[in-house]
């Protein structure tokens, strides 16, 4: 980075927020009726409109003159072209690779990757045809009825919510189930309908390691055997994804069941190899295909298209501006779609175990904000929860909705409603309402106008609050592969800006160390150890309302 460029940028945008900053939105959209056409584009059959930031035309030329001066284009290059860029676990980050269409070598350590994707898609199609013609048979030689998918965080997220988010295309396959959570009432819950006969369990786990992945998957093997499933027949009933393929191995899981990953797919940047194994099982191979080709157009779009023009620059860019020159402390999703009601919950994960951080890549402080938390839900939902907020309370939330245009039923008058929802909560953070509005409404509805007065202040809403809106016509598995990769290249790009490493996750690991210590303690409660207070009293409590 060229930090005395990039500083002078930087101060630039500072100066320059406090110029925007005195006008309002709704001044700016009166004054130039063409406003939402010079601030939109479309790529990749996406649409953003991000007229409703508090931007003008020079903001976005300082923030694109800003990307350019953290050198994003080149880094972005790094990371396509195989580049150690991982640098604390000296890693490339090719989730790109998986996607990519064509068979361009793609070099990690001097080897070519391609032929190894390949290799492994073909296995994953195997089998995911096995399964939905209903030729792999369970151990007493019935088909299968239902797949248990097994893992957390990356491993489990992005198959969950692209199953959910393309219902309208799962036929035909097994049901899919799946289980995260180390507590045992879901998969008590899940397992109680299950029958073992019809069974296909699917461990996703990069590292084997993880304590919530193996315990369900213990548990679940011990299901079968309290079946009377035995050792041999699991062979027909479990499979593996996983780097650490020794280990799915000494589980109990034969090498041919055992589907690799590699350490340069970070796990929440993982759907797109065997992991995605339930989505293909779910919408069949030519739709989890369809899935990858738009990932890969979008990936396409990033790498080409100017920064002007470009979705993840533009997306990021203004969150960062939102964020570090607003003030910003978080971004919520509003997908107005019920089949996308997990996107902001597969974000959340992607953007915050990769930029909520704190040490540079030069191994110095951040002196900014980092990583805005990420939050949110489907609409009309929300609306009736917590966009009170959103409209009249103290903290701005700049906003991103996401609207399909085209719907997948056919309930009359319903995808009017969703959209003319949809399109007017942004209308109403941008324009808000005025006092002397409110009063003359009240006053018009005949109240007595010292009575106005003060209701006014209740109903005055400030406005003047950023949104982006993102449509497309359908949720296709090519729409949704779009719609994923722009945020995962939306983070790298804020990434670049706050000159982070987003492919890593250290801050997560000193809990799961504690977690084992405690866990310890749980089953020695003589022991003499001792921790905190608030720990030790926490136990007491614990072993106290369990004790027989
Ligand atoms: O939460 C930390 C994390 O390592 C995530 O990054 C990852 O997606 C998840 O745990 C699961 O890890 P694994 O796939 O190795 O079980």
């Amino acid at each position: 980075m060229l930090m005395d460029t990039f500083n002078d940028k930087w101060r630039e945008l500072q100066q320059h927020s406090v110029e925007v900053e005195s006008s309002h939105l709704r001044d700016l959209f009166a004054s130039d009726p063409k406003r939402a056409e010079s601030l939109s584009l479309s790529a990749c059959g996406l649409n953003l409109d991000y007229s409703k930031n508090r931007i003008t035309a020079k903001t976005r030329t300082l923030l694109m003159d800003l990307a350019q001066s953290a050198q994003l284009a080149e880094k972005r290059d790094a990371m396509f072209a195989g580049a150690p860029i991982n640098n604390t676990e000296n890693r490339s980050v090719l989730h790109t690779a998986l996607r990519q269409q064509d068979s361009k070598p793609v070099l990690v350590d001097g080897v070519d990757i391609m032929p190894q994707i390949k290799a492994v898609r073909l296995k994953v199609e195997a089998v995911v045809n096995q399964v939905r013609d209903q030729q792999w048979l369970g151990y007493s030689g019935k088909c299968i009825t239902d797949v248990l998918n097994l893992g957390i965080g990356g491993s489990f997220l992005g198959p969950k919510i692209v199953t959910t988010s393309l219902k309208p295309y799962v036929q035909g396959g097994p049901k899919q189930h799946f289980v995260a959570n180390i507590d045992g009432n879901h998969l008590h819950d899940v397992l109680t309908n299950l029958n073992p006969e019809t069974t296909l369990v699917l461990i996703a786990s990069k590292s084997f390691n993880t304590q919530e992945t193996l315990t369900n998957a213990e548990s679940t093997r011990q299901w079968f055997y309290d079946y009377g499933v035995t050792f041999e027949q699991l062979n027909r009933h479990f499979i593996a994804i996983s780097s650490n393929v020794s280990k799915a191995v000494a589980f109990g899981i034969s090498g041919d069941n055992v589907f690799p990953m590699w350490d340069w797919v970070g796990g929440r940047y993982s759907l797109w190899s065997a992991i995605g194994m339930p989505i293909a099982m779910a919408i069949g191979n030519q739709g989890f295909t369809e899935l990858l080709k738009g990932a890969a157009d979008l990936d396409q779009h990033f790498k080409e298209a100017p920064f002007e023009q470009n979705l993840p620059v533009l997306m990021g860019m203004l969150g960062v501006w939102n964020h570090n020159f607003f003030g910003c402390q978080t971004h919520a999703l509003l997908p107005y779609s019920h089949y996308l009601r997990g996107f902001p919950a597969y974000v959340q994960q992607m953007d915050m175990e990769s930029n909520g951080k704190s040490c540079q890549l030069n191994n110095e402080i951040v002196s900014s904000t980092t990583g805005p938390v990420i939050w949110g839900a489907e609409g009309t939902n929300g609306q009736h929860a917590f966009h009170q907020l959103l409209h009249q309370g103290t903290s701005v939330v700049p906003v991103d909705f996401i609207q399909p245009l085209v719907a997948e039923h056919n309930m009359n008058g319903h995808q009017d409603m969703l959209v003319a929802n949809c399109f007017a909560q942004s209308k109403t953070l941008m324009q808000g309402k005025t006092h002397q509005q409110a009063y003359d409404e009240l006053v018009a509805s005949g109240m007595e106008e010292a009575l106005a007065k003060v209701i006014a202040k209740h109903k005055a809403m400030p406005g003047n609050r950023p949104s982006n809106t993102l449509t497309f016509d359908r949720l296709t598995p090519y729409q949704l592969g779009t719609l994923i990769a722009l945020y995962e290249h939306k983070v790298f790009v804020q990434g670049v800006i706050w000159n982070l490493n987003s492919f890593d996750q250290w801050g997560v690991e000193l809990g799961k160390i504690l977690g084992d210590d405690i866990l310890s303690r749980i089953g020695q409660p003589n022991s003499t150890e001792r921790s905190d207070s608030s720990t030790e009293l926490l136990l007491a409590q614990y072993r106290d309302a369990n004790k027989s």
